[in-house]
């Protein structure tokens, strides 16, 4: 027997668990405005670099990469990639369409991401998320729009048992540099106490140091400089007006000034929705505005956006309690079952008439006793079964037997439809 490829999985029994989840998010987002899209899995590696940052684990570390076979790009180097977030695709997609296409655009998509980390519960190396993102909107009252939105979601919506919202305000680059060259001078004297990841990161990208989860780091930064101390007097205002809108739209927020996320697009607003149950990787959906990222990827304007990712595999993990309201409904089974082979063209021409008549079919044509055909019937949850014989053969009729009461009768076979 063939294994499956580390930290990857197979999705055999719980579709309709999932299915029932994302219909219910697809059917919040329409309120709002969102429509669905579609983006490819496969992506030029350089899409990320560029728009994620060379700097970041997910570019560093975590992309499946692989050579295209035919360099037929007019980009330089045609390395390709799984896609490993769903921004950038998105981005570039709007950017190649957008002549067609009006602003503010909301639009969602989900499907499979690949990065290549150490598997463990929550943290898969192929997992789904739930893209969202809204892009051309520069207000940050968008931000609260949004984020009022996803709050609903969660907790009106799905019912996701024990979250708490975090929140931190990144500024703009301007405010992020004064803030790194303090936050540097301040750590360097401390080197030694850091963690070989925070003594890279302190060369190449000091932000991402608050997010280091070793409690050596998290003592030797607690006195640091605050980013919040170098905002200029446009990003105090959005801040403020930020926090008073959410309070305003009874929105539950905390704010987390250590919460700087692993891209390198956000600028001002970042968040993470977190769930108390989920251990170690306890981040369910995480997101903020990214209003440079376009121009990264060549848009000679800038084109504002917002966005998030829910992680489906944590969601659907938290929602367990709530599995069976969730569950998309299997439709009602009618099982054909022919008592011999001479029977079969007949239970075949009978399944294909219920079919075009919107009845849910599975006919039994292996050539075993009757009660095993039986008992298959019951395994396979039906809540009829229709019997052909010789007798109904010879008849035009069929034996209609009701599953759950044991109670059946013969009707003709026209009749059939008219039971089920
Ligand atoms: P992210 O924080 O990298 O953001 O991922 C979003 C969510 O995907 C995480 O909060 C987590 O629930 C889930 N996730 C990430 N990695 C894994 C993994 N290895 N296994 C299972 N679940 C995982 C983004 O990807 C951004 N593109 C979000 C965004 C959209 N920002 C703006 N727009």
């Amino acid at each position: 027997m063939f294994p499956k490829v580390k930290g990857v999985a197979d999705n055999f029994f719980d579709m309709p668990y999932w299915s029932g989840v994302i219909k219910k998010i697809e059917a919040h987002l329409q309120y709002y405005n969102f429509s669905q899209i579609n983006i490819p899995t496969l992506e030029y590696v350089s899409l990320f670099e560029r728009g994620l940052g060379y700097e970041t684990d997910v570019v560093s570390k975590q992309m499946f990469i692989m050579q295209s076979k035919h360099a037929e790009s007019d980009i330089k180097d045609d390395l390709i990639c799984l896609r490993p977030e769903g921004t950038a695709g998105t981005m570039r997609a709007f950017l190649e369409n957008q002549s067609n296409i009006t602003c503010p655009a909301r639009v969602y998509c989900y499907g499979p991401m690949f990065r290549y980390e150490r598997p463990q519960k929550g943290r898969m190396r192929e997992f789904h998320q739930f893209n969202l993102e809204m892009i051309g909107g520069a207000s940050i009252l968008y931000d609260a729009q949004n984020i009022k939105m996803l709050q609903t979601l969660f907790e009106q919506i799905l019912q996701v048992p024990n979250f708490i919202l975090k929140i931190n305000f990144l500024g703009e680059s301007n405010d992020r540099k004064k803030f790194n060259a303090a936050f540097v001078a301040f750590l360097q004297p401390k080197k030694s106490s850091l963690c070989d990841v925070c003594n890279i990161r302190l060369e190449k990208n000091s932000l991402r140091i608050l997010d280091c989860k070793s409690t050596k780091c998290q003592t030797s930064f607690a006195d640091a400089p605050k980013l919040s101390d170098f905002f200029s007097d446009t990003s105090k205002q959005e801040w403020q007006l930020l926090q008073e809108t959410l309070q305003e739209l009874s929105v539950n927020f905390e704010i987390d000034q250590n919460l700087v996320r692993g891209l390198d697009y956000y600028n001002k607003t970042v968040f993470e929705f977190v769930s108390v149950n989920l251990g170690a990787q306890n981040t369910f959906c995480g997101g903020g505005r990214y209003d440079h990222l376009a121009q990264q990827l060549g848009s000679k304007v800038e084109i504002p956006a917002f966005g998030c990712a829910i992680g489906l595999e944590r969601l659907i993990m938290i929602l367990e309690a709530n599995r069976q309201a969730l569950t998309l409904q299997a439709p009602t089974l009618t099982c054909i079952i022919p008592l011999c082979l001479a029977q079969n063209k007949l239970a075949l021409h009978l399944a294909d008439y219920l079919t075009q008549h919107k009845k849910t079919v599975e006919v039994l044509l292996d050539d075993v006793k009757i009660k095993n055909k039986m008992k298959k019937a019951h395994e396979l949850k039906a809540t009829w079964t229709l019997l052909i014989g010789d007798d109904e053969q010879k008849n035009n009729t069929v034996t209609i037997k009701n599953m759950i009461t044991g109670t059946q009768e013969t009707v003709s076979q026209k009749d059939a439809i008219l039971k089920i």
